[in-house]
């Protein structure tokens, strides 16, 4: 089966439309997301034009920010305080990564937790790890709502997470191992000084795999009929494509596709439910101040 992130990323966007809508015919207004891109990756560029395109798709408003490489730090977290103070602006994330004269952790610890919808500040990391309620980090939370919606069982399981980044393994291994369902796996966290890596694969019935290495995992690692997420995202040449690449993943999808029982396709899978997952967790901060509102 494929877990098709293409699919579930339009069904959560017409629940989140529908919900836009009946604030409107209050009169109320929709959620405002502020997108600051420092600079001008390529990569960051079309990410930060699909994350101002889908605000648009469900109706949400957008601020889209675009900034030279050279701003200061001290720039960018003074327009961050802005952002914070602003009545209008609901989430803010800043694209990532930053040039090099920018301290990564200052800029996400600057963002105000009620506003940081990318789930980097240390306090949702933090009220995540608890079990408490909190912004889930984009990825991860993508995983988590595709196993949902496609009822993956994995209450028991064994789920093995394949990197440790702050942005997708460590917070997927937590999600994975919490007592919540999808969740209450038993999780191995492996990373690069994990020992026979290929051992820990095979024992696994749910592989996520975010290892940041191309076709990494091959068909031999995977255990017949396990669950393949695949969070690997690789441009490869390809003269045959319009745009001159095409892309891959962290697996050998072709053969692994063959062996898994369910698995996320590239592209296709994991990317999209992360770009649903932002304004799901947009809507999450617009609402949780609604509420504070009527309740105060
Ligand atoms: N760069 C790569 N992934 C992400 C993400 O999820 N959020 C932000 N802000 N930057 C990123």
């Amino acid at each position: 089966m494929i877990l098709d992130g293409n699919f579930t990323r339009k069904q959560i966007y017409e629940e989140l439309k529908i919900r836009v809508d009946a604030q409107l015919a209050k009169g109320k207004r929709p959620p405002c997301l502020a997108a600051i891109l420092v600079g001008e990756d390529p990569a960051s560029q079309v990410y930060v034009n699909n994350k101002v395109r889908d605000c648009e798709e469900v109706g949400y408003t957008s601020r889209h920010i675009r900034l030279t490489a050279d701003i200061t730090e001290k720039e960018l977290l003074d327009l961050l305080g802005e952002l914070n103070a602003d009545e209008a602006v609901d989430g803010i994330i800043v694209q990532l990564p930053l040039p090099a004269h920018i301290e990564e952790s200052k800029v996400i610890e600057t963002i105000q937790p009620g506003k940081d919808v990318d789930g980097f500040h240390p306090i949702n990391i933090g009220r995540m790890s608890k079990g408490l309620s909190a912004v889930l980090p984009a990825t991860p939370a993508g995983i988590m709502e595709l196993l949902r919606r496609y009822q993956i069982p994995t209450v028991g399981k064994h789920c093995v997470v394949i990197g440790r980044s702050n942005i997708v393994g460590t917070p997927v291994s937590i999600l994975m191992g919490r007592n919540t369902e999808p969740g209450n796996c038993t999780v191995t966290l492996c990373h690069s000084h994990t020992r026979d890596l290929k051992a820990y694969c095979l024992q696994a019935d749910i592989l996520i795999v975010a290892a940041g290495k191309q076709e990494f995992i091959s068909a031999d690692m995977v255990k017949p009929g396990a669950v393949v997420i695949d969070v690997g995202m690789h441009r490869v040449p390809d003269a045959s494509r319009k745009t001159g690449f095409r892309l891959v993943g962290d697996v050998q999808l072709e053969d692994v596709g063959q062996k898994a029982s369910a698995y996320t396709p590239v592209p296709g899978g994991v990317g999209p439910m992360t770009r649903a997952m932002l304004l799901m967790n947009t809507w999450q901060v617009y609402w949780h101040k609604i509420l504070s509102e009527v309740i105060s």
